[in-house]
């Protein structure tokens, strides 16, 4: 017999022959003839209604007892067009097989509605529930939506290391990588280990990280390729206890040969809104669960996002803007400082209403590759701010002119012999460059609306949390 995934059984027309479907009960309704339930594989916001007639004697009333909301069934029926408005069809059960309980009792998972802070301790079976489900497949639509666009754009994907000697952002927020010292644990527990593992705890035969960012990477392979993007884990050891920071998140960076800040906000720009669209129209179930349960009217706001021009603003008119509002922020706004999230939030929420591209930050603020301007205080930068969240990409025109890169080193108390690689990128053949990258759960949180950035990574690791 076909087995069919959820997602197409729903959708289908009534079958002549029997179908088979496979996945874990989400409702049961007991009545007296009849047993509804309902079930879903993860392939679909929608379930599979199913309808047993007690009469035909498909169950003993002992299994009937150990079908419930969790447990994992194997359903054989006829597919029927549904009297119900709910569902286009519904699944007549002739055989059915329990593979797994779930126990009511103790089953975690209750039919009722859990708080997103209670689905976060039992995150092993948080993509049992609508949201999470919906988050997943929004997650994969928009993965697949960002190797689209640059596949498209003839854009290579480059694997840039997770283990790396360089602080990419220069802000020492770093995860150290060492060695277990086993044969050192082995002696001071008193125990002899024969064949003890001896590494140095350097293994590199020098301090080695977890990388901040792949962009130095990159840079290196667009100095060759012209276009490239990097989709990959990143980390930071920052101690920020927010609802938009992890110590582990996913980071897109394109990086583009031949490109000024112009091109590159343009770049952006466009990237953005192909993965909102994208997300629109093949995940449109998902999204319209999220516009009713979660954010309403975020379908429209987004759909405008895609069909409108973002704001583009220097650093410093985004300043004296925010400075003529009037508005008392907990943060005074003076120029020199960094915008702060509720800043980056009145710009999109209150003046502008939609995406703001800021350019030209002091270059106090920024990492030490952004390109210095004329004016030798400001530096090639851009951030791309959204309504809700603020910062969703920071990018920038890199320096290619090396006697600025080498003082602009210096400067941030790097050293050019942690670098040297990167200072032949510009003895060799230089090039006007740029690129971005791009927080991928900052975006999937802008386009579900979801407020909590651990809830939009399968397995969220911030300070003080990392169960599995
Ligand atoms: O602004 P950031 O630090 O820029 C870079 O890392 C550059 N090397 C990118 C480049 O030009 N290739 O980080 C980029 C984006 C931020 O805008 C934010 O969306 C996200 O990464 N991000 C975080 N997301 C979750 N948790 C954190 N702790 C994050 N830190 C940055
Ligand atoms: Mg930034």
């Amino acid at each position: 017999m076909k087995r069919f995934r959820v997602k197409t059984l729903i959708s289908m027309d009534p079958q002549e022959d029997p179908v088979l479907c496979k996945g874990w009960v989400r409702t049961k309704r007991d009545s007296k003839n009849v047993v509804f339930f309902e079930v879903n594989d993860g392939s679909s916001m929608k379930n599979l209604q199913v309808i047993l007639d007690k009469d035909k004697e498909i169950l003993s009333e002992q299994m009937l007892q150990r079908l419930n909301n969790g447990s994992s069934v194997e359903v054989e029926g006829m597919l029927v067009e549904s009297p119900g408005k709910n569902q286009k069809v519904e699944l007549h059960c002739s055989a059915l097989t329990i593979h797994g309980d779930a126990d009511p009792e103790t089953y975690p998972m209750q039919k009722k509605r859990h708080s997103f802070e209670y689905l976060r301790e039992i995150a092993h079976l948080r993509p049992r529930t609508n949201t999470f489900g919906a988050v997943a497949r929004v997650r994969n639509t928009m993965s697949r939506a960002v190797h689209d666009f640059f596949q498209e754009n003839g854009f290579l994907w480059v694997h840039t290391p997770i283990i790396t000697a360089s602080d990419a952002e220069g802000a020492g927020e770093m995860f150290q990588v060492t060695t277990l010292d086993l044969d050192g644990l082995a002696k001071a527990d008193g125990a002899k280990m024969s064949g003890g593992i001896d590494y140095s705890r350097d293994f590199f035969g020098k301090p080695s990280f977890l990388t901040v960012s792949g962009q130095l990477n990159a840079e290196i392979y667009a100095s060759a390729m012209d276009r490239v993007y990097t989709f990959g884990p990143t980390f930071r050891a920052e101690n920020s206890n927010t609802s938009r920071h992890l110590a582990e998140f996913w980071m897109i960076e394109p990086e583009i040969a031949f490109c000024d800040l112009e091109a590159n906000m343009d770049w952006s720009e466009a990237f953005l809104k192909h993965i909102l669209a994208t997300v629109l129209k093949e995940s449109r179930d998902d999204m319209e669960f999220f516009d009713l349960r979660i954010q309403k009217g975020i379908i429209q706001q987004l759909e405008q996002v895609v069909e409108s021009d973002f704001t583009r603003i220097s650093y410093s008119d985004a300043v004296s803007q925010l400075e003529k509002s009037g508005r008392n922020f907990e943060y005074p706004v003076s120029w020199g400082a960094d915008l702060q999230s509720e800043h980056e939030k009145f710009l999109t929420e209150e003046i502008f209403k939609g995406p703001v591209i800021v350019t030209d930050y002091p270059k106090e603020i920024k990492a030490f590759y952004m390109r210095l301007n004329d004016d030798e205080k400001t530096v090639r930068g851009m951030d791309v701010l959204v309504p809700r969240l603020g910062e969703i990409i920071g990018g920038s025109q890199r320096e290619e002119r090396l006697d600025v890169l080498s003082r602009r080193l210096g400067e941030s108390g790097l050293t050019e012999k942690d670098y040297w690689w990167y200072l032949d990128l510009r003895r060799f053949g230089s090039v006007p460059h740029s690129g971005f990258g791009l927080g991928f759960e900052r975006l999937i949180q802008y386009v579900t609306g979801m407020q909590n950035i651990r809830d939009v990574i399968p397995f969220p690791r911030a300070s003080k949390t990392a169960e599995f």
